[in-house]
């Protein structure tokens, strides 16, 4: 299936590991032009090679603290019209509410909730003028089915998830297609270190931890990152312009609603 993202211009913010690598990669096989964002320089610069070689049309990194707003400029400086744009970062920490402070909030929302507005506010008008755009955002399973322990996550994703259902309706007619992917237990390292920190809270070790969710999981295994690159790069596609405004749970079946 040819997936019509040849030489289309794509920005995937938290792409040096992760979902974000993975979302990269499947654009990078398409033969988009790709920007990757994110703190790590020297992962970003071994990514920009992997990804040439994955065939690529082109490939542009950026060191970008997307927790930020002068992160959003660093990028923006770079290239300010794309055709696609991937929101993503790493995710809240974990914890209960009761001990997080304000500032806490005001990193998560920055973080998870405004560089991605920011972003989507920088870039809709020319993608709408032009009349092609995709725009996805990694959230979290927790949009539909709020995870224990992760109360911050919880929270400002719902700010996004609200903010990105108005906007869809917007954009669609000029042909920008604004979604949300939603994954549930992927084998990354957010997911490694969600583990562990559970692991510090309850005593058991990670590896029980992990082994005790997947007995319970439908898919009895993690999702690979690339599954849900694949799912991006479809949804950027020439195909999926009316796929729009929707949550699209990655989770194997966990999430228990019909
Ligand atoms: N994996 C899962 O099972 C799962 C489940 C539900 C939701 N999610 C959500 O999906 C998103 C991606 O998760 P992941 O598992 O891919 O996480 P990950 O493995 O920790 O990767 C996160 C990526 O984002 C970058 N990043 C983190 N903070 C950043 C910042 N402030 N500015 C710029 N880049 C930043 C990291 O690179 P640098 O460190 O180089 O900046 C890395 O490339 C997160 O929001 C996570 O909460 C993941």
């Amino acid at each position: 299936m040819d997936l019509g993202l040849q030489d289309k211009r794509a920005l995937v913010c938290g792409a040096s590991a992760g979902l974000g690598l993975a979302c990269a990669r499947a654009l990078a096989k398409e033969g988009a032009h790709v920007w990757i964002a994110a703190r790590r320089e020297s992962l970003l610069k071994e990514r920009a090679i992997e990804l040439s070689a994955l065939g690529a049309a082109s490939v542009t990194w950026c060191v970008a603290d997307l927790s930020e707003p002068k992160g959003v400029e660093s990028v923006l400086a770079q290239q300010s019209e794309f055709d696609i744009v991937v929101t993503n970062a790493g995710g809240p920490r974990q914890g209960d509410f009761r001990q997080f402070t304000r500032d806490d909030w005001l990193t998560a929302l920055d973080t998870n909730m405004f560089t991605p507005i920011e972003l989507v506010k920088r870039v809709l008008d020319g993608m709408m003028e032009r009349g092609f755009g995709r725009i996805v955002n990694i959230t979290s399973s927790g949009v539909k089915q709020a995870v224990q322990g992760l109360d911050l996550s919880n929270g400002v994703r719902a700010g996004l998830t609200g903010f990105m259902a108005g906007l869809a309706r917007q954009s669609v007619s000029r042909g920008v297609t604004i979604n949300n992917l939603l994954p549930g237990t992927f084998e990354t390292d957010r997911l490694a270190s969600n583990f562990l920190a559970q692991s510090a809270r309850t005593g058991v070790d990670a590896a029980t931890l992990l082994a005790q969710r997947l007995a319970v999981h439908p898919a009895k295994r993690l999702g690979q990152p690339e599954e849900l690159g694949a799912v991006c790069a479809f949804l950027c596609s020439q195909y999926a312009g009316y796929i729009n405004g929707q949550n699209i749970l990655m989770d194997g079946g966990s999430y228990l609603g019909a």
